[in-house]
């Protein structure tokens, strides 16, 4: 059965913890849905973990249809939620309804995230009025990395911590489904999560948040310097190194393939061939 908007609320009323981990190709949505992991995040953190850039500012809307696609195809359940990538919202409401718009019908997407309290409240109030399900993000939000400094958690002053539950109430009123909190403290992320009703999601936000995503690539361990937020669940990159190390050897030394992994033709098949060369 697919999650819908209607499960994420019923969670947090209900007092179910929501887990949601970004995927970006077929063959980990799979997995993530298979185990019943209900949001997979399509992230722009795709820009680092799958394309090698240091930002996600450089990840472009066909770089994230692109990528929407193949988590579609692998995700039976879970509700796939795709991130509207830098620019692609800013500039106009209308570029942001017609970029939305294209995540859900070319894509295949059931919702989008887009970064920004206040000042991304009224472009998410046209999207989800246009029939397409948004979920908020404030905090460290990494498309604005530039105007940050870096990864620095927010809200730590009175007044950046004001506005950010401001940020969270204006989106809640814009109708926003969930909203993704980011490296904030405890404490603030406790106080947002208690004043909505809508699901908070926290990323390096503490535990007291209706739910908790982390970035797929992190958590299996195949990141090269994971933060503070995170937790190695995975040694995958040593895991691969290791077959990876196995197979060159196997094929260096005429291990692999062996018989097993071989085909044959009939024998009188060969020599005709044989016989014609
Ligand atoms: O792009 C991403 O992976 C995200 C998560 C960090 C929430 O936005």
């Amino acid at each position: 059965m697919r999650i819908r908007v209607q499960h994420f609320k019923e969670m947090k009323k209900s007092g179910k913890r929501i887990t949601a981990v970004t995927a970006y190709d077929y063959s980990m949505a799979r997995l993530v849905d298979k185990v019943g992991i209900p949001m997979i995040l399509v992230g722009d953190s795709l820009g680092n973990t799958m394309l090698g850039y240091k930002s996600t500012v450089r990840v472009t809307m066909p770089d994230m249809l692109h990528h929407t696609k193949a988590v579609v195809r692998g995700a039976k359940n879970s509700m796939v939620v795709t991130d509207l990538p830098f620019m692609s919202y800013q500039v106009s409401i209308d570029d942001a309804l017609r970029n939305a718009g294209r995540m859900v019908q070319e894509g295949g997407a059931h919702a989008v995230k887009l970064e920004g309290g206040a000042r991304s409240a009224e472009t998410a109030k046209r999207i989800v009025e246009a029939g397409i399900p948004v979920v908020g993000h404030i905090g460290l939000t990494p498309q604005s990395e530039h105007a940050f400094g870096g990864f620095r958690v927010q809200g730590k002053d009175l007044a950046s911590a004001h506005a950010l539950l401001d940020d969270a109430v204006a989106l809640e009123n814009a109708g926003v489904f969930a909203i993704v909190l980011e490296a904030i403290p405890v404490e603030l992320a406790r106080v947002i999560t208690d004043r909505l009703d809508i699901p908070t999601i926290g990323i390096g936000a503490g535990p007291d948040c209706d739910g908790e995503i982390q970035v797929i690539n992190d958590i299996l361990g195949l990141t090269l310097n994971s933060r503070k937020h995170t937790k190695e669940y995975a040694s995958l990159s040593q895991v691969i190194e290791e077959a990876l190390v196995a197979y060159l050897n196997d094929v260096e030394q005429s291990k692999f393939p062996s018989d097993d992994q071989s085909f044959h033709v009939d024998e009188r098949l060969l020599a005709d061939l044989l016989s014609k060369i």
